[in-house]
């Protein structure tokens, strides 16, 4: 697939297939994060690749946040089940001193979003469907998986083949929006 192609035609995955995710195309998937841009070439990011139907069970639990969702008026996270029925669910972490802090903004953010760019784009050119899970309850997931407590959880991103009908985009700003030529203008 050609890269252009697959930015635009990626979407977040919610709805997993039982099929199992072949070996290969989950070793390309890490592959794509390792060849992710980082600050200094530091690569903060440390994976945990869960498997266990009952370990991606208990992860899908910490993934509503009570507090969280009750302010958007949610009654879960939109991605919980996925957590479960996805063969692979990935544990996307960092070590933020593997990366800098500059003008009080931590770039191991920015590391992290450019890699899982990278691990949502590998999944969609392979024809696996994923999707970036950002809320959760880190401190329950980190004694779940044994996580040190200078680690960062950043993202959970279940991995599999879609089940149904891919969605269409959600909308997008138009470019006029965000796009200042020359100076910021109103
Ligand atoms: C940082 C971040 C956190 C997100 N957290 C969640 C989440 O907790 N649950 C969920 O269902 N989707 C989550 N999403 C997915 C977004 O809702 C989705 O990317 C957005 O609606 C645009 O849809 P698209 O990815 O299909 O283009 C998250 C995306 C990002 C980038």
């Amino acid at each position: 697939m050609e890269t252009l192609e697959a930015i635009r035609t990626r979407r977040s995955v919610r709805k997993f297939s039982d099929r199992p995710l072949e070996p290969e195309k989950l070793q390309a998937v890490l592959e794509a994060v390792q060849q992710a841009p980082s600050w200094s070439n530091k690569q903060c990011w440390r994976l945990v690749v869960v498997q266990e139907p009952e370990v991606r069970a208990r992860i899908s639990a910490l993934s509503f946040v009570e507090s969280f969702f009750a302010v958007y008026g949610y009654k879960s996270n939109p991605a919980q089940k996925a957590l479960t029925d996805a063969p692979v669910v990935i544990v996307a972490c960092a070590d933020p001193g593997q990366s800098g802090d500059l003008n009080g903004q931590q770039y191991y953010m920015a590391d992290m979003g450019i890699a899982t760019q990278n691990l949502m784009l590998a999944a969609h050119d392979q024809g696996l469907g994923s999707v970036f899970v950002g809320v959760f309850d880190e401190e329950g997931l980190k004694k779940l998986l044994g996580i040190p407590a200078a680690i960062r959880i950043v993202g959970l991103f279940p991995l599999g083949y879609q089940a149904g009908e891919a969605k269409s985009a959600p909308p997008r700003k138009q470019l006029e929006e965000f796009v200042h030529y020359g100076t910021w203008r109103k």
